[in-house]
């Protein structure tokens, strides 16, 4: 095939995502050009997740840096439309449901080239994340869409959806079924004075947990209900609402919690699998976990990865301390656990042949 297809990411979900396909696309001999929005910039954000996870050096670097929704994505459109049409693609790929996801599609869509959207259909709901409209928008204004579950199919039909709709599975497991025996063999958590599957991981992100001083309290009360280490590798985002709020103190100070930078994939991927308890308000690391079989208790009231709920894993907490204990005492038997069949490993050779074939 001598079409030429774009790849855009921007920010660390998207360079998890895009692994596999650059590996397939490569097997393929399908020539790409990879586009960095630079919506993540910092080395542990960006720059690591290429280096572990073999993603050549992005062909185009648009460098849009941080800023209000407005400003990053005014910036992507206007970078982006001029790089398209001097590049000229015969497709754009877009990732995830990130500011840099939406602004592709749209420059795209636009100027009349086909966008596929790997991770299409979810739906939380609400639309008070910013990822719901990008998720919503993008889906709309996509020619080629890639669902992650079966669910995703009936929110994209609800909508008037219907055409180059496919159940494939997730792209982001294909990366950890790849990488989780490396991960594993690193044993980070002895790195951090941890046992296996004697600590808990927490990680926290989201604007509507961690940007106010009322919510972060909250995340505190939660914390202080778990009888084990917790390590928190902590988002750029988070660590400076944590300052601005004066609570950088009260954080470090709480028993057992030990607070580190952001870690690259294999390190985090193994700090994940070695855990017996992840405690999150990602969305990815809800599904990475229900593909590991381990406990996550998410802080938030919905999600947009309903399968995660029904195969036991995976529990919505919000930031009420009580529905955290409760579901903290709920049993989990891991042992005898099964992941989703449609986390095979395989979605992105699935990804390439649809698209391969929707190209022509
Ligand atoms: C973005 C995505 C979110 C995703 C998350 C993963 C949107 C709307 N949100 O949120 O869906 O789950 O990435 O991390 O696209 N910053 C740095 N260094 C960096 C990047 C950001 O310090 O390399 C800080 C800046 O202060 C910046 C803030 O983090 O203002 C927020 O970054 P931004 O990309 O706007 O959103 P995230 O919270 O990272």
């Amino acid at each position: 095939m001598n079409k030429k297809i774009h790849i855009v990411a921007g920010a660390r979900p998207n360079f998890v995502k895009i692994a596999p396909i650059i590996w397939e696309m490569d097997k393929r001999d399908i020539p790409y050009e990879l586009i960095h929005t630079g919506q993540h910039y910092d080395y542990e954000m960006s720059q690591v997740f290429f280096e572990q996870l073999g993603i050549p050096e992005p062909d185009f670097y648009l460098g849009v840096g941080s800023g209000g929704h407005g400003l990053q994505t005014g910036r992507i459109l206007i970078e982006y439309e001029a790089l398209v049409e001097r590049q000229t693609p015969s497709l754009i790929m877009v990732f995830g449901d990130v500011n840099s996801t939406m602004a592709a599609a749209l420059v795209g869509s636009k100027l009349h080239i086909p966008v596929a959207h790997i991770e299409a259909g979810l739906r939380s709901f609400d639309k008070g994340m910013p990822e719901e409209i990008n998720r919503v928008m993008t889906d709309h204004i996509s020619d080629l869409l890639f669902i992650t579950e079966a669910v995703g199919l009936r929110h994209l039909r609800n909508e008037g959806i219907e055409k180059n709709c496919h159940v494939v599975g997730d792209v982001m497991i294909d990366t950890l079924a790849h990488f989780i025996d490396n991960a594993l063999d690193l044993r980070i958590w002895e790195r951090f004075g941890l046992k296996s599957d004697g600590y808990c991981l927490f990680t926290a992100h989201r604007p509507s947990n961690v940007d106010s001083r009322e919510n972060l309290l909250k995340i505190l009360d939660i914390l202080k209900q778990i009888d084990m280490p917790v390590i928190f590798p902590v988002h750029p985002r988070t660590g400076n609402s944590i300052d601005r709020n004066g609570l950088r103190e009260d954080f470090e100070s709480l028993a057992g919690l030990k607070m580190i930078a952001p870690l690259g994939y294999l390190d985090f991927m193994g700090l994940v699998a070695g855990s017996c308890l992840v405690v999150t308000d990602s969305g990815g690391i809800q599904e990475e976990t229900t593909y590991l079989g381990i406990r996550c208790l998410t802080l938030r009231t919905t999600t947009e990865r309903p399968a995660t709920i029904e195969q036991g894993t995976n529990s919505l907490c919000g930031l009420s301390v009580k529905l955290f204990t409760e579901a903290l005492a709920a049993p989990f038997d891991s042992e005898s656990y099964t992941p989703p069949p449609l986390l095979d490993g395989h979605a992105s050779e699935r990804v390439m042949d649809i698209t391969t074939s929707f190209l022509g």
